[in-house]
Order: C-alpha cells, then sequence, then structure tokens
C-alpha cells in the first residue's frame, strides 16, 4: 500500500522487552512526532512525564502489577492538563472552569491522540510498547508519586522498548460491524459468535475466556472509583 499505512496494520502490544536502552535522541524524536497530532484549537491541553528511573517504574509496577511496566526501558504518563490554562487565565485576571465531562474530553482527547502518535512513531522504529490503561485504578497514588498539580490526572501510559516478543496481529472486528453508511446500523447478534470464533482461533488456546465473556465480564462490573475521585480531588469534576 504505502510504508505508512503498512507500518500501522503492522500494530501488535508488545509486553516483554529486551535490555536495551532507547537513546535520548531517539526517545525525544518519538515524542516530538507523537506531539504532532492534532489538538483541541492547538491548546495542547496534555503533559507526558517520562519515567526512566528504575526505582520509579518499581513503584508504579507496585502500584499496577503490570509488568511490561517493570520490563520496559521507558514508561511514559500521559497527563490530561489544564494547569496551563489556569496559568494562563489567572495572568489574564478571567474566570477558570475546567470542570465536567466536555473539558475532560478535551483534555482525555488530546492525551490519546498524542500517544498513539507516539506508539506508532515508536513501530516505525523497531521499537514496541504498549498502552496502560489500569494505571487509572491507582489515579491518586500515581498522581502523587509523579507530583501532578491540581487540574490534572493520569489518563494512559505506554511501556515502551525494544520488542522480545512477536505476536500475529490482533484480528479485528469485520469492517461492516462497526463502519456504517451514512446512518448508525444496529448489527445482529451473530456478529458475537462469529467474532467469538475469530478471536479464538487468533488465540489458539492462550485465553481461557471468549472474547464476548470479557466483554461481558468488564460491563457487568463497577467501573474503577480510583478515577472519579482522583478528578474530584484535583479540582477537574
Ligand atoms: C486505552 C487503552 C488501555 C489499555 N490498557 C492496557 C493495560 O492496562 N494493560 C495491557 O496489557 N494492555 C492494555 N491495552 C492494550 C490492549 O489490550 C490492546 O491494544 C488490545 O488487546 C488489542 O491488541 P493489539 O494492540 O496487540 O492489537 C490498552 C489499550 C488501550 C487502547
Amino acid at each position: 500500500m504505502n510504508p505508512i499505512i503498512d507500518q500501522m496494520n503492522q500494530h501488535f502490544s508488545v509486553r516483554q522487552f529486551k535490555k536495551e536502552r532507547i537513546a535520548d535522541e531517539t526517545l525525544k524524536t518519538i515524542i516530538n512526532a507523537g506531539r504532532s497530532a492534532s489538538t483541541w484549537m492547538n491548546f495542547q491541553s496534555y503533559s507526558i512525564i517520562v519515567v526512566r528511573n528504575q526505582e520509579k517504574k518499581q513503584k508504579i509496577y507496585d502500584l499496577l502489577g503490570q509488568s511490561s511496566i517493570l520490563s520496559a526501558d521507558v514508561f511514559l504518563v500521559f497527563v490530561g492538563d489544564f494547569y496551563r490554562a489556569k496559568q494562563i487565565t489567572d495572568e489574564k485576571g478571567v474566570a477558570f472552569k475546567p470542570e465536567g465531562v466536555e473539558r475532560l474530553l478535551v483534555s482525555s482527547v488530546d492525551a490519546a491522540l498524542v500517544a498513539q502518535n507516539t506508539l506508532l512513531a515508536a513501530e516505525s522504529m523497531d521499537l514496541g510498547g504498549v498502552i496502560i490503561g489500569m494505571l487509572r485504578t491507582k489515579s491518586e497514588q500515581l498522581s502523587k508519586l509523579l507530583d501532578l498539580p491540581d487540574y490534572t490526572y493520569p489518563l494512559i501510559g505506554i511501556s515502551l522498548g525494544v520488542p522480545d516478543e512477536h505476536h500475529e496481529i490482533k484480528p479485528r472486528l469485520p469492517y461492516e460491524n462497526v463502519v456504517f453508511d451514512e446512518t448508525y446500523q444496529i448489527q445482529p447478534e451473530a456478529f458475537v459468535e462469529t467474532f467469538d470464533e475469530v478471536q479464538s482461533r487468533y488465540a489458539d488456546g492462550r485465553q481461557a475466556t471468549l472474547w464476548s465473556e470479557r466483554v461481558a465480564n468488564y460491563f457487568s462490573g463497577d467501573a474503577t472509583a480510583s478515577t472519579l475521585q482522583n478528578l474530584k480531588e484535583k479540582k477537574l469534576m
């Protein structure tokens, strides 16, 4: 097709890394490429914490129990950030209203676009990584560990490094199940069984549960309370 689309189509998450250091310049190049993502009104309502210190990675691992964080050379934390907006509104002597769902979407979308762009840039340089959303289950503790001020919150992380594993590309739902012409089209439930079979073939016995069981388990449980608690503490809700 073309090299960029080929690269995108080759994506798979990497959770096990070699003990090789990513050069500082390379890391900066990757993050800067990530930062070229579109951003709401060019406000850039995010920050990125680069964690390379092994003791700090250990502390984050102790909180989250995700082995990719220990194995990774770098752990990046993408933070939704209105602290700079607070500085600007203070300086202008105007009101500051960072609370609520719409604001949260602005900063979360900004941070997520940069994160995905960063991962893709890393993959284009033969590095690999995995996005870590689990960090929101320990939002308050992580905020403390990273000295996050008011009006900021951790959204997702990325464990990044030189891959020490290779996976087949994980199948996605069929195009027609998720892309609709002109209006939304509710899909007949048969898509569930069909995709469970596709996923089970891909997993080849490595996963004890069906894809649909994992969806059902997740959505029948309560969402982590930590996200909202932390957003309240940081004066964003
Ligand atoms: C928002 C988000 C949060 C994620 N959180 C985690 C996580 O906490 N731990 C993990 O191992 N993978 C996590 N992942 C990776 C997904 O499990 C992975 O992207 C998905 O299973 C598809 O597999 P692939 O990336 O190999 O194609 C996350 C992905 C996204 C987009």
